[in-house]
C-alpha cells in the first residue's frame, strides 16, 4: 500500500451517524475482525474480545439501554457552561432513538482486565490506575482498526462510548453474559452509511499539521492559551452541532 492510499483511507473514515438497514455480509464482519486483531497492544497482551450482535431483539435491548442512558447524559450536559456543551447530548430531543438504532450489526469492543498481568511492572503500576492507560490504548487501537477496515469495505462506524458508563456497562454485560473481568470498552454500529447532506460533508474540522508540530522541542509560539483552546472547542462544537443537527 502506498502512502496516498493510506491517506485516502483515513480521510474517508468518519463517524457515521445515520445508517441504512441494508444487511452486511458475515464475511465483511470477519474481514473487519481480521484487521482488528493486528492492532498493537501493550506488551502484545491483545486484551480485546469482540462481541458481534446481529440478533434483532438483542440489538433492540442494547439500543433501549443506551437510549435511557442518553436521557441522563442530556441532563448532565445541561449543567455545563452553555458554550462548551457537547452538541450531541445537549441537543438530544426527548424520546429520540439513538441514530445507530437501525444499523444491522453492533460490535462491542471489550477488554479482559486479566491480560494486564502481562504488561511491564512499570505499565501496571505507573501508567494510570491499575495499568489502565496501556490497556485502554490497545483497545482504542483495535477500535480504530475496525473503523478503517469498515471504511475500506464501504461501511460506516462510530464510537458509542455510552456503553462504558456505569449503568449501561452492567446492563449490557448481564444481557450478553459478559464475564465480570471483561470490560465493555466501546461499541460501534456497522452498516452502510446513509447519504450525507451536502452541509455535513463540509463539516470536518481538523487543526493544521503545522500548528501541532513542534520541531526540536516544544515551540513556544505554538503554545495555546486556555482561552484559545476554549475558543477552538467552541468552534468545533458549533460545527459539530450543525453536523449532528441535534439528532444524536
Ligand atoms: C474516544 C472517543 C470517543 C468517542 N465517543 C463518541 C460517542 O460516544 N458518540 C459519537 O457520536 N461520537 C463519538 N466519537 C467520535 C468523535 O466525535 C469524532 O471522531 C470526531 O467528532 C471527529 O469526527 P470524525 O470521526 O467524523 O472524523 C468518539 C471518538 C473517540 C476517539
Amino acid at each position: 500500500m502506498q502512502y496516498d492510499d493510506l491517506l485516502q483511507l483515513v480521510a474517508k473514515r468518519r463517524s457515521v451517524r445515520a445508517f441504512k438497514s441494508d444487511p452486511v455480509p458475515d464475511e465483511y464482519i470477519d474481514k473487519i475482525i481480521e484487521v482488528a486483531r493486528w492492532a498493537p497492544s501493550g506488551a502484545n497482551t491483545q486484551p480485546w474480545e469482540f462481541v458481534v450482535i446481529r440478533n434483532k431483539k438483542l440489538k433492540e435491548k442494547i439500543v433501549d439501554i443506551l437510549a435511557e442512558d442518553e436521557v441522563t447524559s442530556h441532563k448532565m450536559e445541561m449543567t455545563r457552561e452553555p458554550e462548551l456543551r457537547h452538541p450531541g447530548p445537549a441537543n438530544r430531543k426527548p424520546g429520540a432513538r439513538p441514530n445507530y438504532a437501525n444499523a444491522p450489526v453492533l460490535i462491542l469492543v471489550c477488554g479482559d482486565h486479566r491480560t494486564k498481568e502481562g504488561m511491564t511492572v512499570n505499565a501496571i503500576y505507573n501508567h494510570g490506575p491499575d495499568g489502565l492507560q496501556h490497556f485502554a490504548s490497545g483497545l482504542a487501537s483495535a477500535f480504530l482498526y475496525i473503523q478503517l477496515a469498515a471504511t475500506s469495505l464501504g461501511l460506516g462506524s462510530r464510537w458509542v462510548s455510552a456503553v462504558n458508563n456505569p449503568l449501561p456497562q452492567v446492563q449490557i454485560k448481564q444481557l450478553l453474559g459478559i464475564p465480570k473481568e471483561v470490560m465493555v470498552y466501546d461499541m460501534t454500529p456497522i452498516g452502510y452509511p446513509a447519504p450525507l447532506p451536502a452541509s455535513e460533508q463540509r463539516m470536518r474540522a481538523r487543526r493544521k499539521a503545522e500548528e501541532m508540530t513542534h520541531r526540536d522541542g516544544y515551540e513556544k509560539a505554538k503554545y495555546r492559551t486556555a482561552e484559545q483552546i476554549k475558543e477552538f472547542l467552541k468552534k468545533v462544537h458549533g460545527r459539530e452541532g450543525a453536523r449532528l443537527g441535534g439528532k444524536n
